[in-house]
């Protein structure tokens, strides 16, 4: 099984995270060196150290890289994966396990097995009475994916069968499993050999990576005694909230008089306060409705008393000279005026949440469907 040791000890799988493109597993052996582009850690170093630590790495450049030891887990175990084939992630997974009603004690059949990404992820939750039965048609990935079972300590939950099911059925008796997970071409072919071993009640999930294939699917699910029918695109969009420095600083301009300078600070300052209330996020929901009261108490009449003080506004005189504040900065009205320019810049940090670039977790459709009782 996937440990929850405290520490690293020799024999453990592990992870090692530098960053999101930075994510190794490695099974922890004396005297050997973890070698990868990113530097060279001695596994020595790694055992006895606990896990959610940072370690050193040391780059070829002879400088050092900080990584994490991280516990190797149903879900690093899938991050890490060498994929052979197309997987399903952990956002699938996640609706596929509570779809499906998968407990302790499960009995589920699965096809194919590819790369042993669901695979591995169930059997954590059929653990430790239940079962995963899993088919391939291809040989080599049946025999990979069992030599990763027995090294990540779950084979025992896991049989796994090269198998082509779709010519061949299952060898199961009548309505004896309670859950059925199909990611394989032409999966509506599928159906009518699960309605046989599927127990009423069972649920059953068939993966298809366009709607054709769904309409396909769910018609014939409709013909074999299913009810509940229902297809989810589970799509994935992550966000990171950060905190980054205001640096926005508007254009020179000749400053003629003091009462320039100071309508372009008001300005500014609104500005300011529009770009807080579009680009702020809800957590900061507190700061907008300050925002708003000193919005309020200037349309009625004076600024609030502490604007000046909480809107960081910096005056920079002939470009990089001199960096104040607008309320202690002396103008020298009598230097020329191109010497005479004038930077904004708002130096209050922003609290900004945007989404991460890329979306990793639509590969298909999932369609749901539960056997019902004659
Ligand atoms: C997309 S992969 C499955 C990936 C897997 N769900 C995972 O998370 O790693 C599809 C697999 O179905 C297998 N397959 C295709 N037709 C099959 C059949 N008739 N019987 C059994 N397996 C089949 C393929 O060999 C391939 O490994």
């Amino acid at each position: 099984m996937f440990n929850l040791n405290e520490k690293a000890s020799e024999g453990d799988k592990v992870v090692l995270f530098g960053g999101r493109n930075y994510i190794y597993s490695l099974t922890l052996e004396r005297d050997q060196v973890f070698r990868k582009k990113i530097g060279d850690i001695s596994h020595n170093n790694i055992i006895g150290e606990k896990y959610g630590s940072q370690l050193n790495v040391k780059t070829k450049k002879n400088k050092e890289f900080k990584v994490y030891l991280l516990r190797f887990s149903p879900y690093t175990h899938i991050v890490t994966i060498n994929r052979r084939t197309q997987i399903i992630y952990p956002t699938d997974i996640s609706l596929i396990t509570i779809q499906l009603e998968i407990l302790p004690g499960s009995i589920v059949v699965e096809a194919g097995t590819g790369s042993g990404s669901l695979t591995s992820y169930l059997a954590q939750y059929v653990a430790p009475n239940g079962k995963i039965f899993t088919h391939d048609v291809v040989e080599e990935r049946v025999s990979i994916c069992k030599k990763e079972f027995q090294e990540n300590g779950i084979s025992h939950l896991i049989n796994a069968e090269k198998r082509n099911v779709l010519e061949k059925g299952f060898d199961f008796v009548d309505s004896c499993v309670d859950s059925a997970i199909f990611d394989l071409p032409l999966p509506w072919k599928i159906i009518p050999e699960a309605e046989r071993i599927l127990k009423p009640n069972g649920m059953i999930c068939l993966y298809s990576p366009c709607i054709e294939q769904v309409q396909l699917t769910c018609e014939t699910l409709r013909k074999y005694n299913f009810i509940e029918i229902e297809t989810i695109e589970c799509i994935k969009r992550s966000y990171i909230s950060f905190e980054k420095e205001n640096k926005r600083i508007i254009p020179e301009f000749n400053l003629q008089k003091d009462s320039e300078k100071e309508q372009i600070i008001e300005q500014t300052k609104k500005r300011k306060r529009k770009l807080t209330q579009k680009e702020i996020n809800n957590e900061n929901e507190i700061e907008i409705e300050k925002e708003n009261e000193k919005e309020n108490e200037k349309k009625k009449g004076g600024v609030n008393a502490s604007e000046k003080e909480e809107v960081g506004v910096s005056v920079n005189v002939n470009e990089g000279q001199s960096k104040n504040n607008f309320k202690n900065e002396k103008v020298n009205e009598n230097e020329n005026t191109t010497k005479n320019k004038i930077q904004i810049q708002l130096n209050n940090n922003i609290l900004l949440t945007k989404t991460v670039g890329h979306v990793i977790g639509h590969t298909s459709f999932l369609t749901f469907a539960r056997k019902a009782a004659l």
